[in-house]
């Protein structure tokens, strides 16, 4: 697994207000929407495009546009829907799958309670929103999903991630046979004995949406 820490001065400081627990929902919605941008600009750096002919009002030139199959954004319900605006302004053709997943805050396992999906996804690059990556149980079982009905590529968003996390992805994710990408905003320290990222910005499906 490739991974990508978007170490930029723009995202460290939104990331900031992020983490900041006066920051209130509705203002918290508005920089997770604007984070995915900056980081979607990263991760989609080998997204596929094909040639084609325009001109100018000067004349003839050469552009492109995303090839076919068309990229598929995969939000994680519930907190991944607060990136998919922001990623859809950057990819607006691209198609949309869902996915939804909750982790037991007991045993912190992840368990998937609905999906909707195309069957076959042999051709397609994938790109899996999901604000945390903490024990990493719900992006695992997200890329195998995805892999399982022959995604080409993955590459998982983040905008926050923990040591933790990255580390069981390379671990589970090693025999996975597509490649995978993670692009994040930030590694933090570690995680707490609850499963939540120290610094963290507590729980983002709350966060986003009460
Ligand atoms: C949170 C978060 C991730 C997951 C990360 O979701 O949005 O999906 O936990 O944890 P993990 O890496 O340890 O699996 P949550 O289960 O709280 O559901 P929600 O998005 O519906 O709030």
């Amino acid at each position: 697994m490739r991974v990508h820490v978007a170490d930029h001065p723009l995202i460290a400081h939104k990331l900031t207000y992020l983490r900041d627990k006066r920051t209130d929902t509705p203002t918290f919605r508005r920089l997770a929407d604007e984070l995915v941008t900056l980081l979607a600009y990263e991760a989609t750096r080998e997204v596929r495009v094909t040639p084609f002919d325009i001109e100018t009002p000067v004349g003839p030139t050469t552009g492109i546009h995303l090839a076919t199959p068309k990229p598929l954004v995969v939000p994680i319900l519930r907190a991944g829907l607060g990136m998919l605006d922001g990623m859809m302004r950057m990819l607006p053709t691209a198609e949309v799958g869902f996915l939804g997943m909750v982790r037991n805050e007991e045993t912190l396992e992840a368990h998937t309670y609905t999906n909707r999906l195309p069957d076959d996804l042999s051709n397609r690059q994938c790109y899996v929103l999901d604000p945390m990556l903490a024990t990493g149980g719900t992006l695992a079982a997200a890329v195998h999903f995805l892999a399982e009905r022959g995604a080409h590529d993955i590459t998982a968003i983040t905008l926050l991630s923990a040591p933790e996390g990255i580390e069981r992805l390379e671990r589970e994710l090693a025999e996975v046979a597509a490649p995978v990408t993670l692009v994040t905003g930030a590694i933090d320290e570690r995680l707490n004995e609850h499963g939540y990222i120290v610094p963290g910005l507590g729980d983002a499906g709350d966060r986003l949406y009460g």
